[in-house]
């Protein structure tokens, strides 16, 4: 039933879809800030179509909150669905192959700022909720939070639920904004990287100096924070921050053999990537690199003169953006503080530097033995024909330890995503298969989900 419900209702899913995608939700930047509000306004809209009650624009003092819900039975298990309709801004625009904001299908995939992370996974869910709604289907209690800062770090977020406990009081929290291993062999994340986010300044003279005039004799910034920059890994590929290390949980023999079992191509990695070799803490798969081992990253370096032609320049500054991806049971707040001392300890007496914290967020990970994972899991068995494989993922959702923290709540991280979908880069996209599926899956995990 639910199979030709999705089928005969497929393009106004997509045209739907296709019409949030168009709106520039990008959170980051304040032009877009009314762009936000319309994309949060349509989220209203089509929960209230698919009928949603409560529902509600929630002011922050950021970007709203879109909450709404259907309790068809105080007594029954109560699911509360989060996502984000909020976008990473889309630059650079001149490598994207087709608009960011104007979608369009492309090889079966649909091309779009968004259309992965998160706004084409979030659309699953209304989408099943308003198959259940329609086919008379639903048979527990759902509640919607989908926010509009999550790019941004979910600062707001953080401060409604706690404000909110009564109303977002659920059993399990259920959330589309991951990846999968592939469309053949489906995969539930079952663990998340954590984040800590920095700024660095350096600065030498007092101005920028003429580079024949000066230079030789006082230090460059540039090539100073290039230093420093480079001395955070040892030849081992591990980070040198003393203290780094001290609480990343290690996994069991046997944990890390069942991790590795999952399907992992190091050729076709390579190959999508276009690199001749990969590189990493040593000692480690790829598989473990980015799913249970911390990593330090800059991620953004300027300085100096970057226009066209040359200019002989000794700059008086140099800065840097630097992430580091965390794992249980490192704590965000620790790591930074550690990253703070040793970087203005190993400054040379030559310059000045400035270290700023930037957001961040804790590592997780969730149960494979509850009632909702189990839910999920027969969910894939029964659409997908296969069990899922549980993974670590590298990325971060930061509010998933907080859902943990303040509600008390388990998370079930049922993503459709894939690695390659080029969510942040030019030319994001989502399988058209991914989306329709996941309709299913999400359909399907209620069904199981309600079952006594
Ligand atoms: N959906 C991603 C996180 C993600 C992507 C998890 C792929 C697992 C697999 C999310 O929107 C995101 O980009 N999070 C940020 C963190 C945030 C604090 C800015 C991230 O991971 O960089
Ligand atoms: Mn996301
Ligand atoms: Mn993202």
């Amino acid at each position: 039933m639910i199979k030709e419900y999705i089928q005969s209702n497929q393009q106004r899913f997509l045209d739907e879809l296709f019409d949030l995608l168009r709106i520039p939700s990008v959170s980051a930047d304040s032009r877009h800030k009314a762009d936000v509000r319309k994309a949060a306004e349509y989220i209203v809209q089509k929960l209230k179509d698919a009928g949603a009650e409560a529902v509600q624009l929630c002011e922050t003092k950021g970007h709203p909150i879109v909450y709404g819900e259907k309790i068809i039975n105080p007594s029954l298990p109560t699911v509360l669905v989060y996502g984000h309709y909020d976008v990473q801004p889309p630059d650079p625009l001149n490598l994207w192959t087709s608009p960011p904001f104007e979608p369009v299908i492309k090889e079966g995939k649909i091309f779009a700022r968004g259309s992965c992370d998160d706004k084409g996974q979030v659309y699953m869910h209304l989408k099943a909720f308003e198959a259940m709604m329609k086919l008379n289907q639903l048979s527990c209690n759902v509640k919607f939070m989908i926010e509009g800062e999550e790019e941004v770090g979910s600062d707001n977020l953080g401060i409604f639920v706690k404000e909110n406990k009564a109303k977002l009081k659920a059993d399990v929290i259920l959330i589309s904004d991951t990846s999968m291993i592939s469309l053949e062999h489906p995969s539930i994340t079952v663990g998340l990287r954590g984040l800590s986010y920095m700024e660095v300044e350096v600065t030498g003279p007092n101005r920028d100096l003429h580079s024949g005039v000066y230079g030789g004799a006082v230090a460059n910034p540039i090539n100073v924070l290039s230093k420093m920059i480079g001395s955070l890994h040892d030849e081992n590929g591990r980070v040198t921050i003393p203290g780094f290390y001290d609480k990343v949980a290690e996994l069991s023999p046997d944990d890390r053999k069942k991790l590795n079992e999952a399907p992992f191509d190091l050729a076709e990695y390579k190959k999508d990537l276009a690199i001749d070799d990969i590189q990493g803490e040593k000692g480690f798969t790829t598989l473990e690199r980015t799913g249970i081992r911390p990593t330090l990253d800059a991620n953004g370096i300027w300085g100096g003169y970057t226009g066209e032609g040359a200019k002989t320049v000794l700059p008086s500054k140099a800065s840097a953006k630097i992430s580091m991806r965390l794992v249980p049971n490192q704590d965000s707040q620790e790591i930074s503080e550690l990253f703070t001392k040793h970087f203005l300890s190993i400054a040379p007496k030559s310059v000045k530097v400035k270290v700023t914290v930037h957001h961040g967020g804790q590592p997780a990970v969730t149960p494979t033995d509850s009632k909702a994972f189990k839910a999920a899991s027969d969910a894939f068995v029964e659409v997908w024909g296969k069990a899922p494989i549980p993974t670590r993922d590298g990325g971060s959702i930061p509010i998933v330890s907080l859902f943990k923290k303040e509600l008390g709540l388990d998370t079930v991280l049922m993503g459709f995503g894939l690695d390659s979908d080029a969510i942040h880069s030019p030319n994001e996209h989502y399988g058209v298969k991914n989306f329709l599926i996941g309709i299913e899956t999400i359909f399907t995990f209620y069904k199981h989900f309600s079952k006594k």
